[in-house]
């Protein structure tokens, strides 16, 4: 059994930069899959001066000769499916010719985005802040056994199967009082799993490991390990395992055929939606870094919580997903503060510690280092040598504290800009 699937994952609340490290990455690997998640990610690639914002699509998506796997992990929506593939056709990409989908991939349903609105105007404070894209309820229904998968639209019975289910869903509106037109979607979803039909479907869990025996594949992570339903800040979390175990169900690959694990982190925090940010800045330090990193959500507009960077929540993250490799984005977004600070550890109830609190509410009080900025401007560099000290420096103290080598350093938006060490 051959060590070929490497992962590619986000260390932090998503939003790290997979998109641009997955494209880079992938020009080394004939294969990118997806395992989870679906158009909550948005991936922004960019390349030859056009940007594109990935969200089911799997990055590789614009490499010649790149296959593109999304996994029975994923929730797809065909009519967000198709728009996204019309956009790469717009950029000279027939999707058709290059992605591969999962018949055990499941399909999110207009009604399924729908319940999304609904469960989050009812639950009022308590919200999720999620990205209304239907992914929580499709995976409730997938854990429930009564959700459809792609496979479905194949079969002769597939609009009984979608109108069972869509009356399910009815009398959750009903029961939450959420006005729903039962007629206003179908006709474009009809339309987009037409051509959903003519996509090539695969049985992935023979698919991927026939392909690992022979070549390497990417499996590339969507959202971030703070999210993960399990390991995150439940219940403010994504509905999916986006971490390293994720890749192994989300395709059906043994653990043991895992090479590297790629973790993705930025030289500060940021998070949207709902739920806790320990080091989360509400001043004027914190609008700057939203400014200077253009922190705004690649899916849904919505302005980025900022803070500093967060050594105990990324600690644990690199011990959940095992990584072997890190990857730091984004530190020139850094480059005009005198102090920059690092949070090595937690006082929580007046004690400190270097653990994450399992309880989502507990007051932590962020224990800062401080060091001094390099001000210098090293957007678009590419060249390790010409880094300031006071930036090695701080490299230096993160890989110790993290214990996992920064093998890759990326400092400017560019596929091309990029330090490998
Ligand atoms: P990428 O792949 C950042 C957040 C939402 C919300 C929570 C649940 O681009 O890093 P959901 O719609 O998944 O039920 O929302 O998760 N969230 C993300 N935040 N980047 C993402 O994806 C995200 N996908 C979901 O904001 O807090
Ligand atoms: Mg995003």
């Amino acid at each position: 059994m051959k060590k070929q699937l490497d992962i590619v994952l986000g260390l932090q609340w998503g939003d790290e930069g997979k998109g641009k490290i997955v494209d880079s990455l992938a020009g080394r690997y004939p294969a990118v899959a997806r395992f989870q998640g679906g158009p909550n990610a948005g991936h922004s690639l960019q390349f030859n001066g056009n940007n594109f914002v990935a969200k089911s699509l799997p990055s590789g998506i614009f490499r010649d000769g790149c296959v593109n796997v999304i996994g029975n992990g994923v929730v797809l929506d065909p009519q967000a499916f198709m728009k996204e593939c019309k956009e790469a056709a717009k950029l000279g990409v027939d999707a058709r010719e290059r992605v591969l989908i999962s018949r055990k991939t499941s399909l999110i349903l207009p009604t399924h985005r729908h319940l999304d609105a609904a469960y989050e105007s009812a639950a009022g404070k308590g919200k999720i802040g999620s990205t209304l894209r239907g992914i929580g309820p499709t995976y409730t229904d997938k854990a429930a056994r009564v959700g459809l998968r792609v496979g479905d639209i194949m079969e002769p019975d597939f609009e009984e199967k979608w109108n069972k289910l869509k009356n399910r869903h009815l009398d959750i509106f009903k029961q939450l009082g959420y006005e729903y037109s039962p007629q206003a979607d179908d006709a474009a979803y009809r339309e987009a799993v037409d051509y959903l039909r003519t996509f090539r479907l695969i049985n992935s869990e023979y698919f991927v490991n026939n392909w690992l025996d022979e070549k390497p594949m990417l499996a590339e992570g969507a959202q971030g390990t703070l999210l993960d339903v399990d390991h995150g800040s439940y219940p403010f979390v994504t509905s999916s395992n986006t971490t390293a175990g994720g890749a192994c169900t989300g395709l059906g690959v043994a653990p043991g055929r895992v090479n590297r694990v790629y973790g993705i982190f930025k030289a500060y925090c940021t998070r949207v939606g709902s739920g806790p940010f320990p080091t989360e800045l509400f001043d004027e330090t914190g609008e700057k870094i939203r400014r200077t990193g253009h922190e705004f959500g690649a899916v849904t507009g919505r302005p980025r919580r900022t803070g500093w960077l967060d050594l105990v929540a990324l600690k644990y993250a690199v011990i959940i997903n095992g990584v072997t490799d890190l990857v730091m984005m984004k530190a020139d977004c850094l480059d005009d503060f005198e102090t920059i600070k690092v949070c090595t550890a937690y006082k929580v109830g007046g004690e400190i510690t270097k653990e994450m609190p399992s309880e989502t509410d507990a007051a932590i009080e962020p224990v800062y280092t401080e060091f001094k900025g390099w001000n210098t401007d090293l957007c678009g560099v590419t060249d390790e040598s010409v880094l300031p000290k006071p930036f090695m420096d701080y490299v230096a103290f993160l890989e110790g504290e993290l214990g996992v080598p920064i093998r890759m350093i990326s400092l400017g938006p560019d596929r091309e800009t990029i330090i490998e060490r």
